[in-house]
C-alpha cells in the first residue's frame, strides 16, 4: 500500500457541488503520504475556498496562470514536469471540453496541456450533459489519447435530475490513482480470488453460515486487479462495493461456488480461496418454512464438495493459494491442509483472537509454502496482508513453472 507514498500528484479541481468531495479525496491522498499540489478553476473557487485545499495539502493551492512568484519559475511548467500523477476531479464538461480541443486558458488546462504524466479525469455533470453527443465525443477522443476516466455515477443529481453525472466516491477514485501507480506485475494474468461466506438453505426463511464479511477476499481482489491482473471474483452474499474492474460472480451456497469455480478454472493463472465455505449443509431443504413443534429438532446434515480439494486435484491447475482458519494448532493444521490439498500456498489465520480473522478490518497470517518455509505477517489491515500475499505468489510462481 506504499504506493501513493511520497508520489507528486496533481489535483485539479473544477467548478461544480461535488468539489466537496474533492476535500475528501485530498484527505485520502495525503493520509497515503502522497505529495498533492492542487489547482483550482475560478469557478471552483465558488463552491470551495482554496484555504481548504491548502490546509489539508500543505502545499500552496494555485489558482492563476500569472502569479508572479510561481512563475518566477514558470509555475505551470515545473508543476507539470515534478507529476507522477495528474488527476481532475471534479472534471466539468467545460474542463473536459477544453481539454479534448487542445485549449489551454487557465492554470488547469495550461498545466493538463504541458504534462507527461498519466492524467485521470472523474467527470461530473448534469445527466444531459453527460449524453450530450458533443461532451460524449469529446471524452471518446480523450480516451483514444489513452486518458483514463473514473465515471460518474447514477443517482439523483444536485439539479433535480436523476442519472449518470454524479461524481465517482472519493474511495473509489483513489482506488483508480493508486491504480495507476502501482506497478502491473500481474499483467496479463487471471486471477480468481473467492470471498465471503456461503449460505445453506434450511428452509425458505433460514440458513447455515458464518461470519465471514468478503473482506479478505476482496482485499485480494481490489490488489491484483491494481496489480494488472484480470480478477474474477467468486463472492458469496456480502455488504461490499465491487472492486473496480473485477468481473463479478455472485453465488449463494457451496454447490453454486463450486460450479462457479470450476466453469472459470479454465481461465486462471491464479486461484486464491479465501471464502469460508460451509463444510456441511442440509440433506434437504424444506420448500416451506418449518414450523416450531417440539423442544428439539434434528437436521441431516451432508458434506458440501471440498472445491479447495477439488481444485488441488486436477491436472492441469492453475497456482493455488487456500486459507485455513483455524483456533488451534494453527501451523500444524495449516501444514497438513496444504499437503493434503496439493497447493502452492496456504494463508493461515488464527481466528481466535477478536482483533484478526471474520469480519474486522485486520488480519495476521502464516503463510506456508510447499518445500516448507513458512513466513509470519504480524496483525496488519487486510489491504497490506493482500498486498503480501500477492507479493509473495509474484515470486513463488515461477519456481512452481505456473508462470510462463
Ligand atoms: O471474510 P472476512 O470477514 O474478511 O474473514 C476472512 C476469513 C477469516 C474468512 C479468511 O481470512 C479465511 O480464513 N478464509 C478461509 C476460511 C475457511 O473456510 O477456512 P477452512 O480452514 O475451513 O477451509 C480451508 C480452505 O478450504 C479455504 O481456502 C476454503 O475456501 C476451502 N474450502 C473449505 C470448505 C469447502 N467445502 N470448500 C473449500 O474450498
Amino acid at each position: 500500500m506504499d504506493n501513493l507514498k511520497d508520489k507528486r500528484i496533481i489535483l485539479g479541481v473544477s467548478g461544480g457541488i461535488a468539489v466537496y468531495k474533492a476535500v475528501e479525496l485530498l484527505r485520502l491522498l495525503t493520509k497515503a503520504g502522497a505529495d498533492v499540489h492542487v489547482i483550482m478553476t475560478s469557478a471552483a473557487q465558488e463552491f470551495v475556498t482554496p484555504l481548504t485545499f491548502q490546509t489539508l495539502s500543505s502545499n500552496p493551492v494555485h489558482t492563476e496562470l500569472f502569479n508572479l512568484i510561481a512563475e518566477r519559475e514558470i509555475g505551470h511548467i515545473t508543476l507539470a514536469d515534478r507529476a507522477d500523477l495528474f488527476i481532475i476531479a471534479p472534471a466539468t464538461a467545460n474542463v473536459i471540453g477544453k481539454i479534448a480541443c487542445g485549449i489551454a486558458d487557465d492554470m488547469l488546462t495550461t498545466t493538463v496541456m504541458a504534462t507527461k504524466a498519466p492524467l485521470l479525469i472523474a467527470p461530473a455533470m448534469n445527466v444531459n450533459m453527460y449524453t450530450n453527443p458533443v461532451y460524449r465525443e469529446n471524452e471518446d477522443r480523450l480516451r483514444r489519447f489513452g486518458h483514463l476516466f473514473v465515471d460518474p455515477v447514477c443517482g439523483s443529481l444536485a439539479c433535480g435530475w436523476e442519472g449518470q453525472g454524479k461524481l465517482a466516491a472519493p474511495e473509489t477514485i483513489f482506488e483508480a490513482a493508486l491504480a495507476v501507480l502501482t506497478p502491473k506485475d500481474l499483467a496479463g494474468r487471471t486471477v480468481m480470488v473467492t470471498a465471503g461466506p456461503t449460505r445453506e438453505e434450511i428452509d425458505p426463511v433460514r440458513y447455515i453460515s458464518n461470519h465471514s464479511s468478503g473482506k479478505m477476499g476482496y482485499a485480494l481482489a481490489r490488489a491484483a486487479s491494481r496489480r494488472g491482473a484480470h480478477v474474477i471474483l467468486v463472492s458469496g452474499p456480502t455488504c461490499l462495493p465491487a472492486p473496480l474492474g473485477a468481473e463479478m460472480v455472485c453465488v449463494e451456497s457451496a454447490c453454486e461456488m463450486q460450479a462457479a469455480v470450476m466453469s472459470h478454472v479454465s481461465r486462471c493463472d491464479i486461484v486464491i480461496k479465501a471464502a469460508a465455505v460451509a463444510d456441511y449443509r442440509p440433506v434437504e431443504r424444506n420448500s416451506t418454512k418449518i414450523k416450531k413443534q417440539s423442544e428439539t429438532t434434528t437436521i441431516e446434515l451432508c458434506k458440501t464438495p471440498d472445491i479447495l480439494a477439488e481444485l488441488g486435484a486436477m491436472q492441469m491447475r492453475p497456482f493455488l493459494v487456500g486459507f485455513a482458519a483455524e483456533t488451534d494448532n494453527l501451523a500444524e493444521h495449516a501444514a497438513k491442509k496444504l499437503k493434503v490439498k496439493n497447493l502452492d500456498m496456504l494463508v493461515a489465520n488464527d481466528v481466535s483472537q477478536a482483533d484478526a480473522g471474520f469480519n474486522v478490518d485486520n488480519n495476521r497470517a502464516l503463510l506456508l509454502f510447499r518445500d516448507g518455509r513458512s513466513t509470519e505477517c504480524s496483525l496488519m489491515s487486510k489491504d497490506e496482508l493482500a498486498e503480501k500475499i500477492l507479493d509473495n505468489i509474484v515470486i513463488e510462481m515461477p519456481a512452481t513453472g505456473h508462470l510462463a
